[in-house]
């Protein structure tokens, strides 16, 4: 595993961040190019935060491997180091030690820049008997309240109070333990569901999660606390049973393959025309990407359990996707898609259900030439023949990708501002594209962006 722009742990001493620089920069990406060759899948983001925060449950020393050098998963070390949590990087292979946990504060500097960092609040609350987490706030994609997560906990006999942003979270009597209980969940959030799993490890007595996430980061996040001894029945099924035990232990532990990354990978092949391999993949976190793939005209191959190969389509067609909680399709695809079907044959239609604010993209598509029109939480795409490269701007993470997929397939040259989205979720995303053949490059950003440009038209 290479070593990214991203983090490494090498003492405990606060990491600091290339930022500002990298708000700065420009990514350069000349279109029309073919792809071809190998991508290596990296570990998932989401599993690797919540992983994280797990690992708190945990009073001896935990070994988490797969994990994607990114700046989420430095804040995300940065605020367990804050907690009193020792940790130590060497490649992708993270140590986390939180034998001597003693803040139950998580700071809000750190916390309101990682949406994520709000999974602390069920393992500090399981370990500790106390929390205090500030309210992560509203993101770039919508307003993501956490009632879910305090109900559930509250359920769990936690004392919950939001004063002043902060959730101040605590549990009565001398054990200081949550009480398993029954919960169903009004939405299967994804995040919810493994506050509440996490917490529920530790309780007294059995916790069931109704109506819980199915993502296989929830199944990810069980396997990695059952490694650790907890006793955890249904994840990735609707119902999850945790039995709570009195202590974790110890686990060597390694990370599932990014979905998400692996399936902007495939968009990457199909929007190009370009045949293209990854792997390390679990194919089947990717049914309903692939599904969508193969109703646009490509064919998706399992070559081997690990394993897929892209076949593009000679011209592809429109399709219909609504976003939905897994297995349905991911809303952490959509916005590559919305690039892949602003290229295709005919109409088509994009629903967001999942979150109120994922659409921003649409407007810097249609710089480059798209024709999309929004009609409240869908987009109505009529598919052109070709983009063309244009200066944008990214949104959030998955929209930075969609961009980079249409500088791909456009004519001439892009420029994406806004790279800090980018540089949260993707590991090496530029090295990965320009091993393939593609041509892009970061540069300096200025008011021009051509002035630094080394990319010839
Ligand atoms: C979501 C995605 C997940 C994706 C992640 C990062 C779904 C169901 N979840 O997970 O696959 O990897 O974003 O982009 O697609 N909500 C509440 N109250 C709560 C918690 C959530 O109303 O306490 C709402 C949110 O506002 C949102 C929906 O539930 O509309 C889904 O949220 P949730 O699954 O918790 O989001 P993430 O965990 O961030």
């Amino acid at each position: 595993m290479q070593e990214g722009r991203a983090i490494t742990f090498t003492s405990n001493l606060p990491n600091t961040f290339m930022a500002s620089e990298e708000d700065s920069a420009i990514l350069e990406i000349l279109g029309g190019q073919r792809l071809s060759g190998h991508v290596a899948i990296s570990g998932a983001k989401n599993s690797a935060l919540v992983l994280m925060a797990g690992a708190l449950l945990c009073p001896q020393e935990c070994r988490l491997r797969n994990v994607p050098s990114l700046v989420d998963v430095g804040r995300m070390g940065e605020i367990l180091m804050a907690l009193g949590v020792k940790l130590e990087r060497q490649g992708d292979c993270l140590t986390l030690n939180a034998s001597s946990i003693g803040e139950s504060r998580a700071p809000y500097e750190l916390v309101s820049q990682l949406r994520a960092s709000f999974f602390v609040i069920g393992p500090l609350l399981a370990r500790l008997g106390v929390a205090r987490v500030p309210l992560p706030g509203g993101c770039a994609i919508g307003a993501r309240p956490v009632d879910l997560h305090v109900r559930g906990l509250q359920a769990m006999g936690a004392e919950v109070q939001i004063d002043h942003g902060m959730v101040n979270a605590y549990v009565r009597g001398a054990s200081k333990r949550l009480k398993g209980a029954k919960i169903y969940l009004d939405y299967p959030s994804v995040g919810a569901t493994e506050t509440l799993m996490m917490a529920a490890t530790l309780a007294d007595g059995e916790t069931i999660i109704e109506n819980a996430a199915q993502e296989p980061e929830v199944a990810d996040l069980a396997n990695f606390c059952r490694a650790m001894g907890a006793k955890i029945r249904g994840a990735g099924t609707n119902t999850i049973t945790i039995s709570g035990v009195p202590s974790l232990h110890s686990t060597d532990y390694s990370i599932i393959p990014d979905r998400v990354e692996a399936g902007t990978f495939l968009v990457a092949g199909a929007i190009t025309y370009s045949e293209l391999s990854l792997s390390p993949v679990i194919p089947d976190h990717l049914t309903a990407v692939i599904a969508k793939l193969q109703a646009v005209g490509a064919q998706v191959i399992t070559e081997a359990p690990n394993r897929l190969r892209l076949i593009p389509s000679d011209r592809n067609r429109a399709t219909d996707i609504e976003t939905l909680p897994y297995p349905g399709f991911p809303t952490d695809m959509q916005a590559q898609f919305m690039a892949l079907l602003a290229l295709s044959e005919g109409n088509s239609v994009i629903t967001e259900t999942v979150f109120e604010n994922r659409l921003r993209h649409v407007a810097e598509l249609n710089r480059m030439g798209a024709n999309i029109r929004l009609k409240g939480c869908n987009a109505i795409i009529r598919g052109v023949p070709m983009l063309s490269g244009a200066p944008v701007v990214a949104t959030d993470l998955r929209a930075s990708a969609a961009l980079v997929l249409a500088g791909l397939a456009a004519n001439g040259k892009t420029t994406i501002q806004g790279l800090h989205h980018l540089d949260r979720g993707y590991e090496q995303l530029e090295a990965k594209l320009q091993k393939l053949g593609a041509r892009l490059q970061r540069v300096k950003g200025s008011s021009d962006a051509g002035n630094n440009s080394a990319l010839e038209t």
